[in-house]
């Protein structure tokens, strides 16, 4: 199957990365390269969703997702509502099924949902006809942001074929994580986790990731380090013994890169805990690719949107000229 076909088959709904394939994620990857030019133009604007409406339904707080979204959306000229569980009947009581229902009834094309419960999004995908997009599920997966994070290290190493990555920090909350590994190991990057065991999941060596103890040893060995938040909002205490003791054995910081072997490339998700699991000099050192995730972001949300109405990957530089670009 090609890479084209393979991307079109991505199916109605973007649950998470597991069970994608290779070429189904690449087929992604490739279809955001274009969709990078358009959020540099003077007007930020193609027809490629024209018509669609598109409801951003957030029950966690979000800024990067929630905000990169709707860019995209409008980016490519969808209709688009947000709501939140405040403000929205949702505070009264009503159901996950009875909110998505009726948006139905108003005739939406597409829900990107961020909720608190792993396996939300696979459950409302299954029980409306519209396309479903998960922005992070619980501490289960949030696949848009492992997208935009494997691109960002695709952009600057060329390669993610053996490319040795260690996951720092609270990998236990994460769904960043395990979008990650799910999504690396496919594409044949080496994966590893560093952490106090405490934010470690039991079990996590059955997804092909060795584990590191000591972050000096994950330095020596990466070539990327992807720094996580630790959740202090997940955690009812326990965890880690302070944040100054967390940041003395796991925080990266500038001292410790420098008895790196190779130059580190670091990633973070955001939102960042300063002076916790980074230090600043590092999150906005010559090395740091923050910015440039959020900036991918964009480009990885538009063309997960594209793909899922319908669009094939080697028609988005076309579509986005507003040729005759969808399937
Ligand atoms: N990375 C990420 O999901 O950030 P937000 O929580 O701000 O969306």
């Amino acid at each position: 199957m090609s890479r084209s076909a393979a991307a079109a088959a991505l199916g109605k709904d973007l649950v998470g990365l597991e069970g994608l394939t290779r070429e189904q994620i690449l087929g992604i990857l490739d279809t955001a390269e274009p969709f990078k030019e358009v959020s540099e133009r003077r007007i930020k604007k193609v027809p490629v969703l024209r018509g669609k409406t598109i409801v951003n339904l957030f029950f966690e707080p979000s800024t990067r997702t929630r905000i990169s979204f709707e860019f995209a959306e409008k980016r490519l000229s969808a209709d688009t509502v947000n709501i939140g569980a405040v403000g929205s009947s949702v505070s009264k009581g009503e159901t996950l099924v009875d909110t998505a229902r009726n948006l139905e009834a108003m005739r939406i094309d597409m829900v990107v949902m961020r909720h608190w419960s792993p396996g939300a999004a696979r459950f409302l995908a299954s029980r409306i006809p519209s396309n479903v997009i998960n922005a992070g599920d619980g501490a289960h997966e949030h696949p848009t942001q492992g997208l935009l994070d494997i691109l960002t290290l695709r952009d600057h190493f060329g390669r993610l074929e053996g490319l040795k990555v260690c996951i720092v920090g609270d990998v236990l909350h994460s769904r960043v994580a395990r979008s990650n590994i799910y999504g690396l190991v496919t594409l044949g990057a080496e994966v590893a986790v560093c952490g106090p065991r405490t934010l470690l999941p039991a079990g996590i060596e059955e997804l092909d990731v060795r584990v590191f103890a000591r972050v000096e040893e994950a330095i020596e060995w990466a070539e990327a380090l992807n720094v996580l938040r630790l959740q202090l909002e997940r955690m009812e205490g326990g965890f880690v013994p302070s944040l100054r003791e967390y940041n003395r054995v796991f925080g990266i910081t500038r001292e410790r890169l420098e008895w790196a072997p190779r130059e580190m490339l670091i990633l973070h998700p955001g939102p960042m805990n300063r002076g916790v699991e980074i230090d600043s000099d590092v999150a906005d050192g010559p090395h740091s690719v923050i910015l440039r995730q959020v900036t991918n972001g964009v480009a990885v949300r538009m063309a997960v949107l594209y793909l899922l109405t319908g669009g094939a990957p080697d028609r988005a530089e076309s579509a986005k000229s507003g040729g005759e670009g969808r399937s």
